[in-house]
């Protein structure tokens, strides 16, 4: 039977400084909108909530009443076009979820056991995940202090002659550094599989996200920019990437004859359902996009002067499309750490999601990568934390939330 992979004390020890506590229990609290907003009374602000304003519905229901359901109709090549193309990719393969996205990118190498992968470690654990389901090895780097992207240094100095791909991760919506990135690759004759699941519409130079690498993979989860309420997306301008992962995503049926398998595929489909909800939602991208980057400057004008308190930064060359508001929180200097501000939050009802942990700290991962560790990785585990984000948030809540960090500072008192 499979058993958990859990840590020991001493070694829960040396990472107790940097973790996060357990979620705060978030408080119901009604609060009036303001009468030129839409008139609803909200108990809670969510971290983040899907923006279903569009043909959403109209376009499940031609699905429902075409009796196009499943994982054929055309509502899955119209997404798969739609997208592709606002993300200034060839090719878009759908698929079950971001997870199985970046898995189905990779599969398409044929990997094997000795394999090294470069993944940041300051991810979901899915990037990590995905490298293991091919069955090579996961290897880490840390991150930049300024936008909290991986370290291009870094991934020079763990090229080994086992590399075979290097996987950045656009980190809450913010583009690595890609020109050094790929120079790197190209010199290694590298792969380079974009882990796009937060960047939807986001820019490197004003290149989208999605397009930069041989592949990327992007999530749709409810909380994603766009969603499908689960789904994900491969896209590639590389036609053998896309006709094999085409293919694997369908347990690599053979064009031969039915029923004849050459390599072990996987049923990794989206329904056409999904897709309806996509393609309503891929037509709103790009206002979704001018929401959050606005909602974004608001935050940043309000939170600013706060001592302590470290709001995100966008690189010259980035367009982010801050997938989550994530903030740092300096204990000396605001008067009180992350977990303590997260819990004036809850009991103000408002949810917030702390930074993930890093993928050196993992149970699952701990015997992988132990004795390693990532200062800039830790850091941002230990003061980091996201505020609600969704496209459509409101700017009286972004008042109401800057209003009480602003008020909760210790150091202002
Ligand atoms: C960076 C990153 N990669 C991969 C994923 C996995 O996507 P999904 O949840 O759709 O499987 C996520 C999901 O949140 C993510 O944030």
């Amino acid at each position: 039977m499979l058993t958990p992979a859990e840590l020991t004390l001493d070694e829960m020890g040396e990472l107790a400084e940097f973790i996060p506590a357990a979620d705060p229990e978030v408080q119901v609290h009604y609060r009036a909108i303001p009468a030129f907003e839409k008139p609803t009374r909200r108990s809670v602000i969510p971290v983040c909530e899907p923006t279903l304003t569009g043909n959403e519905l109209k376009y499940v229901q031609q699905a429902v009443e075409t009796n196009w359901i499943s994982s054929a109709g055309s509502f899955i090549r119209d997404f798969e076009m739609q997208f592709a193309q606002a993300c200034g990719s060839r090719y878009g393969i759908a698929c079950a979820n971001g997870t199985v996205a970046m898995h189905l990118a990779m599969a398409t190498l044929g990997l094997e056991p000795d394999d090294e992968v470069i993944i940041p470690t300051f991810t979901m654990i899915a990037t990590a995940n995905a490298v293991t389901y091919c069955g090579a090895k996961p290897v880490l780097v840390d991150m930049e202090p300024d936008y909290w992207q991986m370290d291009i240094e870094q991934v020079a100095r763990k090229i080994s002659p086992r590399t075979k791909a290097i996987v950045p991760v656009h980190i809450y919506g913010h583009p690595t550094d890609m020109d050094p990135l790929m120079e790197l690759a190209e010199k290694h004759g590298l792969y380079v599989f974009e882990d796009a699941a937060e960047a939807h519409g986001a820019e490197y130079k004003g290149r989208r996200c999605g397009s930069l690498g041989h592949a990327a993979g992007f999530s749709f989860y409810g909380n994603k920019i766009i969603t499908t309420g689960e789904g994900g997306m491969v896209t590639t301008d590389d036609r053998e990437i896309a006709r094999l992962a085409w293919n694997l995503r369908d347990h690599a049926f053979s064009s031969e004859r039915h029923f004849w398998h050459k390599y072990v595929g996987f049923n990794y489909r989206m329904t056409n359902l999904q897709a309806a909800v996509g393609l309503a939602q891929v037509e709103q991208l790009d206002q979704f996009v001018e929401a959050r980057r606005h909602n974004a400057s608001e935050y940043n004008r309000r939170l600013q002067d706060i001592p302590g308190i470290q709001i995100p930064k966008e690189a010259a060359w980035a367009r982010n499309v801050y997938w989550m508001y994530g903030i740092l929180v300096d204990k000396e200097q605001y008067g009180m750490n992350r977990d303590e501000l997260r819990v004036v939050l809850a009991n103000n009802g408002i949810e917030t999601r702390t930074f993930f942990i890093p993928m050196h700290c993992q149970p699952i991962y701990w015997n992988t990568f132990k004795g390693e560790r990532y200062p800039v990785a830790e850091r941002l585990c230990r003061d980091g934390f996201y505020l609600p984000s969704a496209s459509s948030l409101r700017l009286s809540e972004i008042e109401e939330i800057t209003a009480i960090i602003r008020e909760a500072c210790p150091a202002l008192q």
